[in-house]
């Protein structure tokens, strides 16, 4: 199938009260991991590209390559959309260029105001190719790829200015982290969530920094409104743990263990896994 926006998968997981996941993407083994597990999952999937992933595999366009083509050569039959994570005004632009078929730009370090203007230009650039569009209110907490904040939580008010442009899906800080959670995280604010879903009537509403969050808690924010997830630190955990037993049991050292075909394969697994588990979590295992 070829790639979709992210639009009607959207749609259809808000009202079925259901997430689509989120998975960022790094590189070759990531990509196949992902495309493998949806398929296995039978779900639809989202593939989060950031500008520094997209400048480590050589540009958009290679991106978009390669996805389009290993989807082919995999005969993968789910949707995915291929998405641009925290775009800059830019970054958004050049994916749209590129052939993205979805992207967020991350305007949230601007004053409303900018953020409404800027992404209004973006929206009415990409809607025009049929592609869909993530704006952000509020910053996320963590840090990505140099970008800091520190579990924001959006505004309401604001968080209706954007939705009310049109975008397909919002991002809102709700207290959700980037990267690790700190042990004395304070967990998700289900009273702001509520809020945010109330003004922004019923949009579908992404929650970043989806590793490491306990399933209670992400039942409850499917419940209230989000039905897109973004996981990236988990995966990249158990890629890191795969590897580190091989070459820590000495595989890499017997026969053709170095091959990086085998070197790379118990890293690929886990991811695969991974991503299976979080699609049913989700709920949007069986739902492609
Ligand atoms: P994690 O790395 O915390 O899973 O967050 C991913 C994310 O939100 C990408 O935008």
């Amino acid at each position: 199938m070829a790639l979709v926006s992210a639009k009607e998968m959207l749609e259809k997981a808000h009202a079925g009260h259901y997430a689509v996941g989120q998975f960022n993407i790094n590189n070759m083994e990531w990509t196949k991991a992902i495309l493998l597990a949806a398929q296995e999952a039978n779900s639809p999937v989202m593939l989060g590209v950031s500008e520094g992933a997209g400048k480590y595999m050589t540009g958009y366009k290679t991106v978009v390559a390669m996805v389009k083509e290993m989807i082919d050569y995999l005969g993968i039959s789910v949707p995915v959309a291929l998405h641009l994570d925290h775009g800059s005004f830019d970054g958004a632009k050049a994916c749209i260029e590129a052939g993205f078929t979805s992207v967020m730009f991350d305007g949230s370090h601007y004053d409303i105001e900018e953020n409404v203007a800027k992404s209004k230009e973006i929206l009415a650039l990409a809607h025009s190719k049929g592609i869909s569009v993530e704006c952000e209110v509020g910053g996320i907490g963590g840090e990505e790829d140099g970008v800091t904040s520190c579990g924001e939580l959006a505004d309401p008010q604001e968080c209706a200015k954007i939705a009310g442009l049109g975008v397909d899906m919002l991002a809102a800080g709700i207290g959700n982290i980037h990267g690790k959670y700190p042990a004395n995280w304070a967990g998700l604010d289900f009273d702001v969530l509520g809020k945010i879903q109330d003004a922004t009537n019923g949009k579908p509403l992404v929650l970043h920094g989806g590793s490491g969050i306990p399933a209670d808690q992400i039942a409850k924010a499917i419940d209230l409104g989000v039905s897109k997830i973004n996981v990236n630190t988990e995966c990249q955990l158990v890629f890191a743990e795969a590897t580190r037993k091989y070459i820590e049991a000495g595989k890499d050292q017997e026969g053709k263990g170095y091959d990086p075909r085998k070197l790379l394969a118990p890293g690929t697994e886990a991811i695969k896994k991974i991503v299976i588990e979080k699609m049913e979590e989700f709920g949007s295992a069986g739902k492609a």
